[in-house]
């Protein structure tokens, strides 16, 4: 069996919501343990798929037993009309396997986006993706305003989850208070998980 492990799930098309759970990984190691970071793949129209199952490069696509398995999951899409992109609602939706067992019930859950614009739907975006995990049972770890960044950010962050504005080009890098809320946050799915597994006696 593998150690405990935070999942940290996502979907980026250009890198973007990627370095947010790169961000978020560290997190979840300073609050002590083991991040396993995955993606989903692109879908297209073809009814067959057209890509291989192992990426080219980046990370490995998630399977249905890293969500299974996982103590904790951290979920990351960037927004797409205030909305998660499609491929990660793709594989949520292939999950009632999961759901009908309640594997996901009481493990605890945060979420992320990345977005073009800094009033373009982070939070519709990142309320939407908790839908599904709230579905599933998962307990929701948001970002508290003990945060002092949350409240000095003139970039990402909301109570709801990490966030990051990306700009029009999508080339703006995460600034230091949006590294530090994906860092609180992966520390306190973490920290969250460790207390949820520690056996009651
Ligand atoms: C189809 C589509 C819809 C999008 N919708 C929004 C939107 O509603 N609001 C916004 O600010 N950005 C929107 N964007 C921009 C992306 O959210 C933004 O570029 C994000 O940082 C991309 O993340 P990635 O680098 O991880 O792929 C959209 C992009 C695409 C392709």
């Amino acid at each position: 069996m593998s150690a405990p492990y935070i999942l940290v799930l996502f979907y980026s098309r250009n890198g973007s919501t990627s370095e947010m759970a790169r961000q978020i990984a560290r997190g979840v190691e300073l609050g002590g343990m083991e991040a396993r970071l995955r993606t989903v793949p692109a879908i297209s129209s073809e009814i067959e798929a057209v890509a291989p199952s192992i990426p080219e490069q980046g990370c490995l696509y998630a399977s249905l037993d890293d969500l299974k398995n996982c103590s904790g999951l951290a979920l990351g899409s960037p927004t797409r009309f205030g909305n998660m992109a499609a491929p990660l609602k793709y594989f949520l939706d292939g999950t009632s396997t999961l759901w009908l067992t309640g594997a996901l019930v009481g493990k605890p859950a945060s979420v992320f986006t990345s977005t073009a614009s800094l009033h373009g739907g982070q939070e519709t975006t990142l309320m939407s993706m908790l839908l599904p995990l709230l579905h599933h049972g998962m307990l929701v770890a948001g970002l508290p305003y003990s945060e002092a960044a949350l409240l000095e950010t003139s970039g990402g962050g909301t109570p709801y989850g990490a966030s990051h504005h990306a700009g029009a080009d999508g080339k703006r890098a995460l600034d230091q208070h949006e590294i530090t809320l994906c860092r609180a946050l992966g520390q306190r799915l973490a920290k969250t998980a460790l207390l949820l597994e520690t056996p009651r006696g």
